[in-house]
């Protein structure tokens, strides 16, 4: 059975006429039968082609923190744009963003860009240039962005694809990479105290830069064992590596100032992107003062025509403003722990072993394991046939999570305690209906 009612097909054709497999991004293509068309966006809901309304759990992967259209950030995007979107010079708006952004996330100096895959990009080439060093170290199942260098063993790798856990395999995320680009990528498993320490103590010298997820945003949410990123921390200290969160998906999400709020632990260099902007596309590379300023005109590049521009600038100021003047996280963090209690609950009650990883804001959902998972390899031990059924048969009723595991479930402000009870009704059947 397909997902597409008949509008979203009419369309859904004349996308795949121009568009490579009818999407902008080859995440979102779910096949020919499934990929739906959004329409629109209000709150914690979308609407289909056919008009159909879905309670969202994606929220565009991730950047919905307070809403869909949400008021306050729609209105100040509109009442500036009038004034004109980009000038090549820096604009009052950047600068009060900045502020904003260095005052909750404690950092010394920002730079904006545009996407996650920016920032995150630019933060190597600062790592590299204020080390000298050219390699760096990733996580398994962590995803850093479209840039050639991050694109190994990231969450759409296949386990066999990984090598062993003692000598772990760059697994290639596609086609197109140059062969040399692997040389300069250590993938390690995360949470996996041992294997970090021989590699720094073996190749320090070479490393430029560590680059965390600091809870596994695109592998179900997989936490951090206590005291492995402090670990992270104090090795980056001990051989001068750069200590790089990216913090793309917990940016404003799981607290205000992050991950380095939640979990104390300072990073060199932080990248952040989705929620900064609820919608709008803008990211910041931020950190330590000593660090940020190796970015140097005519020396050390870091740039864009959009970088700052009004329109992202604006957004992001009016969605941090409304973290700081609302209780937007607390509210979030309310609905998400009922969320996965109720989800616990019916999946104890159909008989389901499952283990909900990640934080109230940001969690995943992983069938047929009962343990904790601590890294991507672990994430495979769950059924993920099983979580695909349950996902088509939630969309039908209504509830869109992504159709991967990996993707975790995003909670947004504007979501209601009786949005919670709805899902969990329609879980209930859901997951009935999958188990047949
Ligand atoms: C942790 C992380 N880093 C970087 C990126 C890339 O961000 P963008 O898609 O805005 O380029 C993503 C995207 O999902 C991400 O989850």
């Amino acid at each position: 059975m397909s997902l597409q009612g008949e509008k979203d097909r009419i369309l859904f054709d004349r996308a795949k006429a121009v568009i490579p497999y009818g999407v902008n991004s080859n995440f979102r293509y779910w096949g020919d039968d499934d990929t739906l068309i959004a329409t629109r966006g209000k709150g914690a809901y979308i609407w289909d082609a056919d008009g159909k309304r879905y309670i969202d759990y994606r929220l565009g992967f991730g950047p919905i923190i307070l809403g869909h259209g949400y008021p306050a950030v729609v209105e100040r995007v509109q009442e500036a744009i009038g004034d004109g979107t980009v000038f090549a010079w820096t604009t009052p708006y950047e600068i009060e963003l900045c502020e904003r952004i260095a005052r909750m996330c404690k950092v010394d100096k920002v730079r904006l860009t545009n996407t996650g895959t920016e920032a995150t990009m630019h933060a190597l080439r600062i790592a590299r240039a204020y080390t000298g060093r050219e390699k760096f170290i990733k996580f398994e199942g962590q995803y850093h962005g479209m840039a050639d260098y991050f694109m190994f063993s990231t969450a759409s790798a296949h386990p066999g694809a990984l090598g062993s856990r003692r000598n772990p395999i760059n697994a290639p995320a596609t086609s197109g990479i140059p062969k040399g680009i692997s040389q300069y990528v250590i993938n390690l498993p995360f949470n996996d105290f041992e294997r970090l320490e021989k590699t720094i103590a073996a190749q320090w010298g070479d490393i430029a830069a560590i680059f965390i997820e600091p809870l596994l945003g695109n592998a179900a949410g997989i936490m951090p064992r206590p005291g492995f990123l402090e670990k992270i921390r104090e090795l980056c200290d001990q051989y001068g590596i750069v200590m790089v969160f990216d913090e793309v998906k917990t940016g404003f999400r799981i607290a205000n100032g992050g991950a380095q709020e939640y979990f104390g632990v300072r990073a060199d260099l932080v990248t952040y992107a989705k929620s900064l902007g609820n919608g709008f596309p803008i990211a910041a590379i931020a950190g330590k003062e000593e660090v940020m300023m190796t970015i140097e005109p005519g020396a050390m590049a870091h740039g864009g025509t959009y970088s700052g521009n009004v329109v992202a600038a604006v957004a992001g100021i009016a969605t941090l403003e409304t973290l700081e003047a609302l209780p937007v996280i607390e509210t979030i963090n309310r609905r998400g722990r009922a969320l996965m209690d109720g989800i616990r609950e019916v999946l104890t009650e159909a008989d389901i072993p499952h283990y909900l990883p990640g934080l109230p804001p940001m969690f995943g959902i992983v069938l047929g394991i009962e343990e904790e998972p601590h890294d991507f390899r672990d994430y495979f031990r769950g059924d993920g046939e099983l979580y695909e059924r349950l996902v088509l048969e939630l969309i039908q009723r209504g509830v869109q999570p992504d159709g991967d595991a990996r993707e975790p479930w995003f909670l947004c402000y504007a979501l209601s305690e009786e949005d919670v009870n709805e899902t969990l009704n329609i879980f209930n059947d859901a997951i009935k209906a999958a188990k047949q």
